[in-house]
Parts: structure tokens; sequence; C-alpha cells
């Protein structure tokens, strides 16, 4: 294993950060590490290896991505042969669905395949504890599927923080959460959720929820943030929208003699979400994005313009009747979806 041959593309203190609640600082810009179930594990640890070389330090894994041990091996010859140490690192991983009542069982697998004594982010993946085989169909439902019950939810979170309290986790957070759902567990958490991870992108770029989040002091990380082009084919529908076809977004990438890419990076940068896009082969250009000369405010309300409400990751295998829609999952009234 060697990245030698890796040039940096950007000095890592010049990546911007967010400062959280906490007062941690968070890198703005992470390398996203779901392969969409086209790249190997040992591809997506590949290039987690070359971003670390080009100047990412802060990577968003998951324990459902399949990847966490080839990812772990990776760091392990950053640490051991001195390139990084690990408090130069911000790594986050994410609660299984499957997982929601074996937290510290599950935690400690991820921090065991990661080569970790600690992470730096857990999040809750979903907020939704039902199991499905990775690489299901959208039409696939469990027999045992749940809505969102939130005194189960709240067993799960106390168990996510007491992994603070013992040191596993420096810090807890939420994931593809709703404003209702974020309500309540702001009224009964202890420790707070620093982030949710969230659907972003200008083509999706939810405003409300995108607002309540900043002012409740919740970073908000965004994912998919180029409209994740290579998303599996079980997470696409006919009405979906292509984000890096955009003609505006074209517009201004060409102005700015960049890439669509690089604007969406940008945009959500300058906007205040932490954009974690994946790559295999571009992780570069995006890093050197975070960096690049600021959107004006003009081309920044030409783009708040362009938003669509297209959702791409809709979620339907969380269902948990018949006849529904996928829309319940996300409480489209502005309240919790009732069982
Ligand atoms: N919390 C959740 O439920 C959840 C859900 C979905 C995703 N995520 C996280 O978010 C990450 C990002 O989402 P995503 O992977 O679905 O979508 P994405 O980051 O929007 O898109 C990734 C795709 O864009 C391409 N790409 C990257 N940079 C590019 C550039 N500069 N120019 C042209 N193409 C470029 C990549 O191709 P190359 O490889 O060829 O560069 C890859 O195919 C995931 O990896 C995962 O970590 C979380």
């Amino acid at each position: 294993m060697n990245f030698d041959h890796i040039p940096q593309a950007v000095e890592p203190s010049k990546v911007p950060v967010r400062v959280l609640y906490t007062g941690a600082k968070i890198p703005a810009i992470g390398l996203g590490t779901f392969g969409s179930d086209r790249f190997s594990a040992e591809q997506v640890a590949q290039a987690v290896g070359e971003a670390l070389a080009a100047g990412y330090r802060h990577i968003d894994c998951a324990a459902v991505y399949g990847n966490e041990k080839q990812i772990g091996q990776v760091l392990q010859y950053y640490f051991r042969s001195g390139r990084l140490k690990r408090s130069e690192l911000w790594i986050t991983s994410k609660l299984w669905n499957d997982m929601h009542q074996r937290v510290e069982e599950a935690c400690r697998r991820s921090l065991e395949d990661l080569g970790l004594e600690y992470l730096d982010l857990y999040l809750v993946h979903w907020p939704f504890p039902n199991y499905h085989p990775p690489g299901c169909d959208v039409h696939s439902r469990s027999p045992d599927a749940k809505p969102y019950i939130h005194d189960n939810y709240m067993k799960t979170w106390r168990q996510m923080e007491r992994l603070v309290e013992r040191g596993l986790v420096r810090h807890i957070g939420t994931s593809n959460m709703t404003i209702p759902k974020l309500k309540l567990l702001l009224r009964d958490a202890r420790i707070r959720p620093v982030c949710n991870q969230m659907e972003l992108h200008p083509h999706f770029q939810q405003p409300e929820l995108f607002a309540f989040c900043v002012e409740h002091g919740i970073v908000p990380v965004g994912y998919c943030p180029l409209g994740s082009p290579a998303r599996p084919e079980r997470d696409r529908t006919p009405e979906d929208t292509v984000v890096l076809d955009d003609p505006v977004l074209r517009e201004i990438a060409a102005r700015r003699s960049t890439t669509v890419a690089a604007v969406c990076i940008r945009w959500a940068i300058q906007r205040g979400q932490i954009p974690i896009p994946f790559s295999l082969h571009h992780y570069a250009d995006n890093l050197r994005a975070a960096v690049s000369e600021p959107l004006s405010e003009d081309e920044m309300e030409r783009i708040r313009r362009i938003d669509k409400n297209c959702r791409l990751i809709k979620g339907q295998v969380f269902l948990w009747k018949p006849n529904q829609s996928w829309e319940d999952l996300w409480d489209p009234t502005g309240e919790i979806t009732p069982p």
C-alpha cells in the first residue's frame, strides 16, 4: 500500500471548517464512501487512501457500506507510517437499521473494522429500525417493518449518548430526519445531535429543514451533493432530474471556467452545509472546489431558484404498510406520519 505518488491537491489547513456547538471543528468537505453497489470495498478504500494524500481529512463511513475493514487498513497504513495522526482526521460512521437495539455492539464493530479507538461522529443512519438486505429492490418490504416510534428512537438515542459518555465517540448525530422528528429529539435528548445528514444538492435544497437545523445548532451534512449520478438503479425514477445537466449551473460553471460539479461543491460550502461527495476519480477536483473563489450573491440566488424539490433517495424500502407512498416517510404534513 502506498499513496506517495498522489500529489497533494490542497494543503489540509486551507480547507474550511465548520464549528459544532461543542466547539469542535469539522472539515467543511468530506469524502463519501458508499460505492453504490458498483465499486468494490478495495476500490473505495483505495480512493480513501488517495483522497487522504490529496488533502482530505474527513471521511464519511457507514457499517452498511461494507467497506469499513478495507478503509481501516488504509487508515492503519497512514498511522503506522507516521504520515497521519488520528487527531488530524474526522471519521464518521453510522448505525445501521438492524442494530437500533444493540448500539454499543454496532459501534464497537465499526471501531474494530476501522481500527480506531474512537469515532469523531456516529449517526443513526435512518430513523426506521427496519432490516432489509443490502442491494434489495425498492419494492422489497420487510414483514416486520415499523413506523417511526419516538419512544423506540429515544431508546436508541440513549444508547448513542452512552457512547459519548464512554468515550467511544466524540459526537452523535442523526440522518434522514424530518423537522417533527428532530423537534421531539431536541425536546428529549440529553446530548443534542451535532449534525443531521440529509440529501442536499441544487435540485433538492430542503430549505425548511436546512433552516431548522441551522437555527438549532445542528450542522447540515449534505449527501448526494452532485445528484448522485452513479446511484443504483433501484434509487432511480423517471421523474428524477439530473443536477449535473442543469442549464443554470452549466452557465455559471462556464463563466467560471470550471465544472458543474465544482459549482455544486462551492455552493454547498458557501450555503453552510458540509458536502460529502463520493469519488474514485474526481476527489482532488472536489477538494479544490472547496477552496475555490466564492460564488457571487447573484450566483447563489440563481442557484437557490433552481431547487426542484427532487428527492433522489426516497427510502421506499422503509414503508411499513401497503398502499403507502414514499412521501409518507418524510412527514409531508409537518406532523409525524401516523402509524
Ligand atoms: N445518510 C444517508 O442515508 C446517505 C445516503 C446516500 C449517500 N450518503 C453518503 O453521501 C455520499 C455521497 O453521495 P453519493 O455517492 O450518492 O452521490 P454524489 O457524491 O452526489 O455522486 C457521486 C458520483 O459523482 C461522481 N463525481 C464525483 N465528483 C465528480 C466531479 N467533480 N465531476 C463529475 N463527476 C463526479 C462520482 O464519480 P467518480 O467516482 O468517477 O469520481 C460518483 O459517481 C455517499 O458516498 C455516502 O457516503 C449517505
